[in-house]
């Protein structure tokens, strides 16, 4: 989708999703952002404005099928939604259930996985009537590889995988496009604790690189190349040998918490 003119983006209070809705920001653009934090989404909507968009903000968790739906019906009738980032998620380390560690994995697949639902469902239903739209779902490098230490992580973001792969098949009689996107490290909130995340980049170079690569509709954007390459060549190493080196990088996080 070349200039996309009304854009929807779930968390985007900070990291990845706020360097998204600054990166779309200018005039004639209609930004939806959502988030839990009202402190920092209201900043992130204030810079955004002054780049020019007219900006809709919510305090929504993404858990709450009815809000997210609601709030999605509001943006459309303001201007027909024709891109959305289904973005909000959370990891061991930025989950909000502290108590044990059921409720952290239960948090993790409702966020990463409901959440995503809970946004692509009622835009996709808006698009069919349009026949128009392109929405992209953020997953993560994790996906490619099982990930010791961070298992439900990790699952949650190969089922956001397949099921973009497959609503992208689905919806191509729609005109509309779905991509996914696979990160490997980016520097915010999520990875603050880690002591030597590989080859991170910044929460700005994320959004240039999906900005410039989404245009053209691609099935999955995965980068950095090198770390890519790494998890790919990694695969012909044996389980236990990448299970000490990943727990010795937990461990190290953990350390610093
Ligand atoms: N950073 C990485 O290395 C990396 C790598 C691969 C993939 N990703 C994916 O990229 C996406 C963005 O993460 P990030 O790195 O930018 O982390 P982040 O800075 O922690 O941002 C996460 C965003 O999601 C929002 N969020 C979390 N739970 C939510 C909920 N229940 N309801 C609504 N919003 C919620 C947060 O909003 P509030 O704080 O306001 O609640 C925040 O805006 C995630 O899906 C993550 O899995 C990140």
């Amino acid at each position: 989708m070349k200039n996309p003119r009304s854009i929807l983006i779930t968390g985007a209070s900070s990291g990845i999703g706020e360097a998204l809705a600054k990166k779309y920001s200018g005039p004639g653009v209609l930004l939806g952002l959502t988030g839990r934090n009202m402190q920092r989404l209201s900043d992130v909507a204030k810079v955004c404005e002054k780049l020019g968009a007219e900006v809709v903000f919510e305090t929504i968790d993404v858990q709450n099928r009815i809000k997210m739906h609601d709030f999605i019906r509001r943006l459309e009738r303001k201007k027909s939604i024709d891109l959305v980032f289904a973005n909000a998620g959370i990891s061991n380390s930025t989950a909000s259930s502290k108590l044990n560690y059921e409720d952290i994995e239960d948090e993790i697949v409702a966020v990463n996985i409901l959440g995503v639902l809970n946004t692509v469902r009622p835009a996709l239903e808006l698009m069919k009537l349009h026949q128009n739209g392109q929405i992209v779902i953020i997953s993560s490098l994790a996906a490619y590889s099982p990930t010791p230490g961070a298992a439900i992580y990790g699952a949650t973001k190969v089922a956001i995988k397949n099921l973009g792969l497959a609503l992208r098949t689905e919806n191509r009689e729609f005109n509309i496009g779905i991509t996914v996107i696979c990160p490997g490290f980016v520097d915010t909130l999520m990875t603050e604790n880690l002591i030597h995340p590989l080859f991170i980049i910044s929460s700005k170079k994320a959004a240039n690189i999906i900005y410039k690569k989404i245009i053209k509709n691609p099935k999955i954007i995965s980068f950095p190349t090198s770390t890519l390459i790494l998890l790919l060549v990694s695969k012909i190493i044996p389980d236990r040998i990448i299970f000490k080196i990943i727990s010795s990088q937990l461990d190290s996080d953990k350390k610093t918490q």
